[in-house]
């Protein structure tokens, strides 16, 4: 009888932690946002620049899967921080639907600005089916830049001492530039590559490179850039059992989990974990917004 009743018992314990643990992976890691602070060494950092704060936030995911509450109640908690600077990096929205463009453009209303400037760089999701719809990434660009987010499309852009780049995705047809894609469709709207954009950038000033899916940092591509890259598309892998990685990954280089990788001299990668989720569940990687503070290297 003791012998039934203790396995009864135990069989009981076991089914409630496992209950527990789902509503906890459900219901409150995907919206306990963590605030993570961190330097952000720069080479060549004008005297005006030190101390100025850098926030980031990545891979919103506006869509049906992510509570557009929670993402307005995350970013006016971080407005509430007064940065200098804001970084998007990609992954507005999850499908490049209407509805989620306007779903996006109540978000980013929540959105702060940096007291010097607001900058974006575009995700794999950002361009609708297949990562490929060059009209919705242009849709998902205009609703930011009306939301006042410069998004940079292999783009550079210099406010207040501070040098910018924003990358195409990675697997989108804007990142190679594609001279190939434009013979294919001549009437596309594709901007320069982004090989031509990290050789525009000017050696002597601190730099930020806005790309969303750190798997770019091992193409050929970032001979003599110096600083920092800033980065998401991991969301940390959104479940990881304590001391081990992450079972899923999308990425090809599995050391690009979460969280700052010397990438080459003089350059830092710093990958975001996310605020948003492409499914409902989180566990032992919280999201995350950035706030960075600059800092001479
Ligand atoms: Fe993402």
């Amino acid at each position: 009888m003791t012998r039934v009743l203790s396995r009864r018992a135990f069989l009981w314990t076991g089914a409630a932690a496992v209950a527990g643990v789902g509503l906890y992976t459900w219901g409150v890691e995907p919206h306990w946002v963590e605030l993570v602070r961190r330097p952000m060494p720069l080479e060549e950092l004008p005297p005006a620049l030190e101390g100025r704060t850098l926030l980031q936030v990545s891979d919103m995911h506006v869509g049906p899967r992510v509570d557009a509450g929670y993402l307005a109640s995350a970013l006016r908690d971080a407005a509430a921080l007064d940065p200098d600077f804001v970084v998007v990096t990609g992954d507005f929205v999850s499908a490049g639907t209407a509805d989620e463009h306007r779903d996006l453009a109540a978000v980013l209303g929540h959105l702060p600005h940096g007291r010097l400037g607001t900058v974006a760089s575009l995700g794999n999701h950002d361009y609708g089916r297949a990562w490929s719809q060059l009209d919705v990434a242009a849709q998902v660009a205009s609703v930011a830049r009306d939301a006042g987010v410069d998004v940079l499309r292999n783009e550079t852009r210099l406010i207040g001492g501070l040098q910018f780049a924003g990358l195409a995705d990675l697997w989108s047809p804007e990142f190679a530039g594609l001279s190939a894609m434009r013979a294919l469709v001549p009437t596309a709207d594709l901007q320069p590559d982004v090989a031509a954009t990290l050789a525009r950038l000017d050696r002597r000033r601190p730099t930020v490179v806005l790309c969303h899916n750190p798997d770019a940092l091992d193409l050929p591509l970032w001979d003599g850039v110096r600083g920092w890259v800033l980065a998401g598309h991991t969301h940390g892998g959104q479940c990881k059992p304590p001391f081990l990685p992450p079972p899923i990954l999308p990425v090809r280089n599995k050391r690009y989990t979460a969280g700052a990788f010397d990438v080459g001299p003089g350059r830092t990668l710093y990958v975001n974990r996310g605020l948003g989720h492409l499914l409902r569940a989180r566990f032992n990687v919280r999201p995350e917004i950035t706030l960075f503070t600059l800092d001479s290297a």
